[in-house]
């Protein structure tokens, strides 16, 4: 089942100057997630933040923290990333050599467990996964960066999982990353996204427009969500 749509403002285009206070906006702005987009250089051309930065950030809000590891080798850090902060920690099958196991490591912590699924990478992956997994993210553009455009072959990717989520019966959130903005979002929505990460799109314009940006992604008016949820 689709669930309400939530946003996962990501951090990789917040002013890293002032992170803590990035995070506190887009919290009282009205995300439902932090998404913390972890490169290592190797699996992915660029390099951001490790586990220390999401410690220090831990305290500036109450929502999960989104974890998203572009890094290899994975498995000798995710106790870190877990002992860190991280409510949900989303891996690349093609990171490591035995993503049953990884994922099953993340449950043992006591984590939600992702699997990314990049735009060249087919949905098989996770025929003998969906037991055992929370969240399945679908890479809309080659993980790395910021700001690029959303690549279109993500819709039939998403249509597809979202019919395998509801024929397993599981509660799977179905997340989108990558292009996200004001034309790509009614579309993966549309396609059966029900969380989408989003860089460039909620921080642009500053701290003042974070929550219109929120709100636009949504796709919902503030004023109805209020009411739905009795509030
Ligand atoms: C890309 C990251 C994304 C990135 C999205 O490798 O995983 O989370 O921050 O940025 P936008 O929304 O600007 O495409
Ligand atoms: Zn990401």
């Amino acid at each position: 089942m689709q669930h309400p749509v939530r946003i996962a403002p990501s951090i990789l285009s917040a002013d890293f100057a002032n992170l803590g206070q990035e995070v506190r906006a887009m919290t009282a702005a009205g995300a439902d997630y932090i998404h913390v987009d972890v490169m290592d250089g190797h699996f992915v051309p660029n390099i951001t933040i490790g586990p220390s930065v999401i410690a220090a950030l831990r305290p500036h809000s109450a929502l999960p923290f989104d974890v998203h590891l572009m890094i290899t080798p994975v498995d000798p850090f995710i106790a870190e990333f877990a002992a860190a902060g991280a409510d949900t920690i989303t891996i690349h099958p093609d990171a490591g050599y035995h993503v049953h196991r990884s994922i099953q490591h993340i449950k043992a912590l006591g984590k939600r467990a992702g699997l990314a699924i990049n735009p060249g990478t087919p949905l098989n992956v996770v025929d003998h996964l969906l037991d055992d997994i929370d969240l399945l993210l679908v890479m809309s553009v080659n993980p790395g960066f910021g700001g690029q455009d959303f690549i279109p072959t993500a819709l039939d990717k998403l249509a597809a999982l979202r019919q395998r989520i509801d024929a397993s019966g599981r509660a799977i959130d179905l997340e989108v990353d990558g292009g996200i903005n004001d034309a790509t979002a009614p579309q993966v929505i549309a396609a059966g996204a029900d969380i989408l990460a989003a860089g460039s799109a909620c921080f642009r314009g500053g701290p003042s427009a974070y929550a219109d940006n929120i709100q636009r992604l949504r796709g919902t008016p503030a004023v109805a969500r209020s009411s739905a949820s009795g509030g």
